[in-house]
């Protein structure tokens, strides 16, 4: 590369962290909103974001990014597709294109209208009435319409929008992978509803004082590699991970003194998360070379260790002998298989964030159904509630009482978020196959989790996936880790591996 082609790199790199550094600033700024700020605060806050989001935008968008880019783009021509420069441009190029070819009009409307959709959410969701929430939602539909064109789509619309959150995918991939796994999931369940073999739920819903949940989550969270002097664990209602910068990874959690599982395995959760970012390289800080590839990968690694390490009998073989000492009076009669069942319960329940690692998917399947066909103007807003509960009678064999615990569960629609509840699926499907290949690789996996042993499993995460950043997207990672493409079978494998033992289906 000729000297002068290095240096209009090195700009484009210096304009670009910077955006990043106004991001990690306003990711601070999001992370106190969402823990310590007093409640006063919220309107001064909105400015504070407001300020830095249209700082950021307006150097994003900047006629010297697009010079920039353009030359960059020339000179690296000759490079390897998967050298970290051409990496960087072929991202930093798909998210300006995304910024210019939007109308700023549009972005603004859809920003208005979402706030006010979300507050009437909220109405129609306390009031279990849908009548106050669907006139916002057709709004929604149709502005998203306007973004899908002015982006431009693939196949269908609906791909411009899965692009936001797991670039690269389309609706009719993700159709044909959410449609194998709908038959066989919804026969495990009957299977399962059909078992006599029932685990004891109330042994997780005894008293555990939230003081020393607070101790067994912040061990449980070290234990399997999360770097304590770079990050933090704090208090929430609405738990999440927010990656600030190198060495500052925080997560949260909230604590329920009579349930066992939510804070231990939201933390687990969270703290998958945080591996993926801790994992990222530091020298590519705000470059995507440093960043992780989609909503479903980041997922991916949360769901490996909640659910495919932390349910798993190895992790409690070693964990349970420290919980029940710790929460003697209410475990001491709990054996270490008993515990293991309870936590692995399945068990058909409206609400999705609630819901168990088998019923899960079928709750983003009904969503996802529901979403891409009134995308594609198949079905109308109004049809939404009853077809909601059509599919759930027929998924999961139970029927919401009332919308609130039905169509107006989740926030996402509301928030404009169409085309994001797929992620959830694809990180649980993503987490199934890339443990499958990590098995066949690291032979005594079991072995070390029973004995407190997670590196082996974290260090091969770290050289697959983190260090990588978006060097691949995610087809094409999940093809570079484990061999194949993305299949469905692994997950389903893995579901059977452990309820066909425990239900005795
Ligand atoms: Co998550």
């Amino acid at each position: 590369m000729a000297e002068t082609d290095k240096e209009l790199l090195k700009e484009l790199y210096r304009r670009i962290t910077e955006i990043s550094l106004l991001h990690s600033c306003a990711a601070v700024l999001e992370w106190d909103e969402r823990t310590y700020m007093p409640p006063g605060g919220g309107n001064h806050r909105a400015e504070q974001k407001a300020l830095l989001s249209g700082m950021v935008h307006e150097k994003f968008t900047a006629p010297q990014i697009g010079d920039l880019l353009k030359k960059a783009e020339d000179s690296l021509s000759g490079a390897a597709a998967d050298s970290p420069d051409r990496v960087n441009i072929r991202e930093l190029r798909r998210q300006y294109d995304k910024l210019v070819k939007v109308p700023k009009s549009l972005v603004e409307e859809l920003e208005k209208t979402t706030t006010l959709a979300e507050q009437a959410w909220v109405e129609a969701r306390r009031k279990s009435d849908t009548a106050p929430f669907l006139p916002w939602l057709e709004k929604i539909i149709n502005l998203k319409r306007r973004y899908a064109e002015a982006i431009g789509y693939k196949t269908e619309p609906y791909d411009a929008l899965l692009d936001d959150y797991e670039p690269g995918e389309t609706a009719a991939n993700l159709k044909q992978v959410l449609e194998n796994l709908r038959l066989p999931l919804v026969e495990m369940i009957r299977a399962i509803a059909d078992s006599d073999r029932k685990p004891k739920s109330e042994i997780l819903q005894r008293n555990f004082p939230l003081d020393k949940q607070e101790i067994i989550g912040r061990l449980a969270a070290s234990a399997i590699g999360f770097d304590m002097d770079s990050g933090r664990l704090d208090v929430t209602t609405h738990p999440f991970c927010i990656g600030i910068g190198p060495g500052d990874t925080r997560i949260t959690t909230r604590y329920n003194a009579n349930h066992f599982g939510q804070a231990f395995f939201g933390i687990l959760h969270e703290t998958g998360h945080a591996l993926y970012d801790q994992g990222l390289d530091k020298s590519y800080f705000g470059l995507p070379m440093g960043e992780s590839v989609s909503l479903g990968i980041h997922e991916s690694q949360s769901r490996l260790w909640e659910n495919v390490v932390g349910r798993s009998l190895a992790f409690w073989q070693y964990f349970y002998p420290w919980v029940q000492k710790l929460f003697y009076d209410s475990l001491k009669d709990v054996s270490l298989e008993e515990f293991y069942f309870a936590i692995n319960e399945v068990r058909p329940s409206f609400i999705r964030v609630e819901a168990d690692e088998a019923t899960y998917n079928l709750h983003i399947l009904v969503r996802f159904e529901i979403e891409h066909a009134i995308f594609s103007g198949d079905l109308k807003t109004a049809d939404i509630p009853a077809v909601w509960n059509d599919k759930f009678k027929k998924y999961l064999g139970v029927e919401p009482p009332d919308d609130r615990q039905g169509c107006l569960q989740d926030v996402h629609w509301g928030a404009g978020l169409i085309g994001y509840f797929p992620t959830y699926t694809l990180g649980n499907l993503y987490s199934a196959q890339f443990f499958a290949a990590a098995k066949k690789e690291l032979t005594d996996l079991e072995k070390q989790f029973a004995s407190g042993q997670f590196s082996d499993l974290l260090n091969w995460l770290r050289e697959k996936i983190h260090r990588h950043g978006q060097r691949y997207r995610a087809a094409e990672l999940v093809v570079k880790v484990t061999g194949e493409p993305l299949n469905s079978r692994y997950l389903l494998e893995y579901l059977r591996g452990k309820y066909a033992p425990l239900y005795g289906i």
